[in-house]
């Protein structure tokens, strides 16, 4: 994958370097303050045992006029006339390295002088009064000056380390991103060649990283979702083409038969069964044109209605062949769309009507959440194993068949999804004979509306 500024990878990775950096520029500046500080404390300590050295020789006696160097750089005595008295050996027969003093009643002073007469570099040199009877010595004593980093290795070690925890905190970051991103750019190579027909194939799954493991899991729950709605889709349209196509095969052949034997034809009877196909035809369109707009999430026209009056209304409007026993002892009030709530209890009535022995019972109850309808006939009833596939578009069982063989197999697909276009569910349940439909809605009030 190329690298780009845009990527979790690249921006982590510099991210992490740039942290480890700053905090190891911290904490390498305190160690080096420290470690200045005790190089500074080591260095007055070797001028305090110089001067601890040299004093007593000076005050005593006798004053060799060459000194021992010890751990300092140089020292050097001075009588009160200006003259050296004595001096390690690197300052023999020089002049004296300074002039200044302690002033007033001051013993000591230091200073920094680069570099020092008769020396190199830059040195901390301390001056010291020793009073003498006939006249106050100076007593200088030099040192390498000690920089805030206290010794050159100590600035190494701190570069060197700081530079390897860097390097090394960044060649982890980008090695993990590099490990945990490596799936998900297989998650993403596949899904880039996944089209609409080659739905079976999915993401790979990676065994670890619980949250990508997750995402590739999801994504092929919905592969398999997509993989089964584009499946139906396909037999929906296979199914929509064959049933249009039936009656338009049958119509052509009779009315091609009429014209063959024009004087052999009941014309009325061709007729009567060409309006039958017509009516079948226009009975599918208008089905599937009614599927269309559910599937396409047309907002529905909902108002508060009792959902009591509107069974009423309906089971007024239709005549029936089989008895009618209505259980509604009240009124129970949905915000629906009446239109589509009449059509679905009318394909329920249908099927009913088509399939009872003689009895359909309607009932309807309600409580704080939910209003409930039931659709039960004393037929055949539906085998459990059947219960969810008649609700697929289509689908006919084979009783239907030898009942009435002009049904569509799309009135119980129309009733679901009004059902749930109206965040309710229909469903089958056990009765003690035939089939029990039971469709349930989220109430809108027990309050009757003004
Ligand atoms: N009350 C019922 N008793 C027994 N079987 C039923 C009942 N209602 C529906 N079915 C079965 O479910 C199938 C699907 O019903 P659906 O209403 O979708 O189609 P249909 O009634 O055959 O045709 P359409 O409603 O489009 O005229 C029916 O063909 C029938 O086999
Ligand atoms: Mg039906």
């Amino acid at each position: 994958m190329l690298w780009s500024w845009q990527s979790i990878r690249a921006r982590r990775t510099v991210a992490t370097g740039a942290v480890a950096a700053l905090v190891c520029v911290v904490v390498s500046i305190m160690f080096l303050f420290f470690a200045g500080n005790k190089e500074a404390d080591t260095s007055q300590n070797r001028v305090t045992d110089a001067w601890n050295r040299v004093v007593p020789l000076i005050r005593q006696g006798p004053l060799p006029p060459v000194l021992q160097k010890g751990e300092v750089e140089a020292i050097q005595v001075v009588d009160e006339h200006g003259h050296v008295v004595a001096a390690t050996r690197n300052l023999a027969g020089k002049p004296p390295i300074a002039t200044f003093r302690a002033v007033r009643t001051q013993v000591s002073t230091a200073r920094m002088l680069c570099p020092p007469t008769g020396l190199q570099g830059c040195m901390t040199v301390a001056s010291y009064k020793v009073f003498q009877p006939q006249g106050p010595w100076l007593l200088y004593i030099a040192v390498p000056v000690v920089p805030w980093y206290g010794q050159t290795t100590s600035l190494l070690l701190a570069v060197g380390v700081s530079v390897l925890v860097t390097t090394m905190m960044t060649g982890w970051t980008y090695r993990d991103l590099t490990k945990v991103l490596g799936p998900v750019n297989a998650i993403r190579a596949e899904l880039a060649e996944i089209t609409a027909t080659d739905l079976v194939r999915r993401v790979p799954v990676p065994a670890k990283y619980e949250e990508i493991r997750y995402l590739a899991e999801t994504v092929n729950d919905t592969l398999d979702r997509l993989d089964e709605a584009y499946t139906r889709q396909r037999r929906f349209t296979a199914d929509a083409s064959h049933d249009l196509r039936t009656p338009i095969t049958a119509m052509r052949t009779q009315v091609e038969e009429a014209l063959l034997h024009p004087h052999d034809t009941d014309w009325p009877r061709m007729a009567e069964a060409v309006l039958a196909g017509v009516d079948r035809l226009q009975r599918l369109v208008t089905d599937l044109l009614t599927l269309a707009q559910l599937d396409a999430r047309t907002s529905l026209h909902r108002d508060p209605t009792d959902l009591r009056r509107l069974v009423e209304t309906e089971l007024e409007r239709r005549t029936h062949q089989k008895r009618i026993v209505k259980e509604m002892p009240e009124s129970v009030f949905i915000d629906c769309d009446r239109l589509r709530i009449a059509r679905l209890l009318g394909n329920l009535l249908d099927n009913a009507e088509r399939h009872a022995a003689s009895q359909i019972t309607v009932r309807v109850r309600g409580d704080r959440s939910s209003a409930t309808l039931e659709v039960i006939d004393d037929g055949a009833g539906i085998a459990p194993e059947d219960r969810r596939v008649v609700f697929d578009r289509f689908t006919r069982l084979d009783a239907a068949y030898a009942r009435d063989a002009n049904g569509t197999g799309l009135g119980l697909a129309i009733a679901r999804e009004i059902a749930t276009a109206h965040g309710g569910t229909l469903t089958i349940e056990d009765s003690e004979r035939g089939a029990r439909f039971v469709l349930r809605l989220p109430a809108h009030d027990l309050q009757a509306p003004g």
